[in-house]
């Protein structure tokens, strides 16, 4: 069934700010491998490559439903920051940010009665559990160095090892 107007306006904005903030998580992996922080900017080129795959899943689902995905203009991320800890409460702050919509798409899609929504959304909803977590997660252990400590090496030796998940 094709999705209501609403539904699908709303779904179609997702997938932009899915890919936004792959675009965001690209900018910062640029500035970290530039800051002498490889581990930290491969880290978040992994985040940039899941938030694309966010995006395909919704795109996806779209036109499964028999819709089509109009794609919007994609915000320039920021270039600069203070240091890693401005990125991982920037992060932080954004994955908020975006909870905040997918919780607004789940409302929407009990209000549209659209139950086919309803159950691909708990997806996004979980994840977005996960990832607040992942970030949270980050910004603990950063809470315990100074930037341009040495501790932040050993701390971007093991942000190198993050896997696909
Ligand atoms: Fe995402
Ligand atoms: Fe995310």
């Amino acid at each position: 069934m094709l999705l209501s107007d609403k539904m699908w306006k709303l779904l179609n904005e997702q997938v932009k700010w899915e890919l936004e903030s792959a675009y965001m998580y690209l900018g910062m992996a640029a500035y970290l491998n530039d800051k002498a922080l490889p581990g930290f900017a491969f880290w978040m080129q992994k985040q940039a490559a899941e938030e694309v795959e966010h995006a395909m899943k919704i795109y996806n689902f779209i036109e499964e439903r028999g819709n089509r995905v109009e794609l919007l203009p994609i915000a320039a991320p920021a270039k600069e920051w203070a240091n890693v800890h401005e990125i991982f409460e920037k992060s932080f702050e954004h994955e908020q940010f975006v909870t905040g919509l997918i919780n607004n798409l789940v409302d929407a899609a009990a209000e549209e009665k659209d139950h086919a929504s309803s159950v691909f959304l708990q997806w996004f909803v979980t994840e977005q559990v996960e990832e607040e977590d992942t970030f949270r997660g980050v910004l603990d252990k950063l809470s315990f160095l100074k930037p341009d400590s040495p501790g932040m090496l050993i701390l971007d030796k093991e942000m190198a090892t993050r896997t696909d998940d």
